[in-house]
């Protein structure tokens, strides 16, 4: 019931905001034509394989619809995105989407979106606002689960471990939202087993050049680490080169999960480097696009849809390489 009052609340604002738009597909001129509808997108950066394959796929989504797309690369940093959003409300786009670098600290240039009767859509990373009117909906991953899924590997691979297990944690970029939610995931799951000890945990950023670095220093501190959670397939793969500069075998002396399951991260996978791997899908193309469609029509997106995902062994690395789409 409580979700319903929300939806027509929500749907009503809308109606309002799209309203006070002047040059948006308001409900009551009825919708635009696709081929004049324009959508802001404001990029994280290209820190990552996966937020490579995220451009891509978000870039062809909007060719193949026929929608105009404005794209802009933050370069990892607020500000940037903060003056790209700001420069899209300043274009009178008809939608803003934006993937958050970090979580908190945008209030108010989406309160500015708010008053222009812009709506927002936030792709991949979640925003932390009191006030859930700044945005229409939320596509993405559930950042929580993924960390869980990772722990319960681990849970399950020392099962029956006697003594303490040494873990180093490759965080993602420090207040980022799958940063902040895959620790959480992976610390829940593994408090089951007061065996399993995070001995130390830094960010890498996000980058294999940070997960390399981080890995170099704390192997000189943590030399008899047993295993590595980096919260992307990047830094697993920079952990790997750090590994074997120190003479040891990845997979095997020190064993590797990651999160993404990007083409590089699966083939160190199926090489046997990483050891297993919990899936984050960059595909959210499509269905952007069908939520420009849904604010077009003056209908009302779905609040939060979360990205369908899985994970993979050796074995499933291996058999689904050929046909990985990124
Ligand atoms: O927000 C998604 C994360 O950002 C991906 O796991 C990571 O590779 C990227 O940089």
């Amino acid at each position: 019931m409580m979700k319903k009052l929300i939806g027509i609340a929500a749907a009503g604002a809308m109606l309002v905001a799209l309203a006070g738009c002047s040059g948006t597909s308001a409900a009551s001129d009825g919708p635009k034509p696709l081929d004049e509808l324009v959508v802001g997108f404001a990029q994280v950066g290209a820190e990552s394989g996966w937020r490579t394959a995220n451009t891509k796929d978000i870039q062809a989504a909007f060719e193949d619809a026929g929608i105009e797309l404005k794209f802009s690369d933050a370069q990892q940093k607020q500000e940037n995105q903060i003056k790209a959003i700001r420069s899209y409300i300043q274009q009178q786009v008809d939608v803003i989407a934006f993937s958050p670098v970090v979580e908190t600290g945008w209030d108010a240039v989406l309160n500015e979106a708010k008053a222009a009767g812009i709506p927002v859509v936030l792709t991949d990373r979640a925003v932390d606002s009191a006030d859930d009117s700044l945005y229409v909906s939320f596509l993405g991953s559930d950042f929580i689960e993924e960390g869980k899924k990772a722990g319960q590997w681990v849970l399950d691979e020392y099962a029956d471990a006697t003594e303490p297990v040494k873990i180093i944690q490759l965080e993602g970029t420090t207040g980022a939202a799958p940063a902040i939610d895959r620790a959480e995931g992976f610390a829940d799951v593994i408090s089951e087993n007061p065996n399993l000890e995070v001995v130390a945990s830094q960010t890498g950023d996000f980058t294999r050049a940070g997960g390399k670095q981080v890995t170099e220093a704390l192997l000189k501190s943590n030399p008899d680490v047993d295993l590595i959670y980096a919260h992307n397939d990047d830094m697993g793969l920079g952990a790997i080169e750090a590994i074997e500069a120190a003479g040891l075998v990845p997979g095997k002396d020190i064993k590797i999960v990651t999160v993404d399951a990007v083409h590089d991260g699966m083939q160190a996978l199926a090489d046997g480097k990483i050891n297993f791997i919990v899936e984050c899908s960059p595909l959210l193309g499509k269905q952007l696009i069908d939520i420009v469609k849904q604010i077009n029509d003056g209908e009302t997106p779905e609040k939060r849809i979360i990205t369908d995902e899985t994970t993979f062994t050796q074995e499933q690395a291996i058999e689904a390489l050929p046909t990985r789409q990124y």
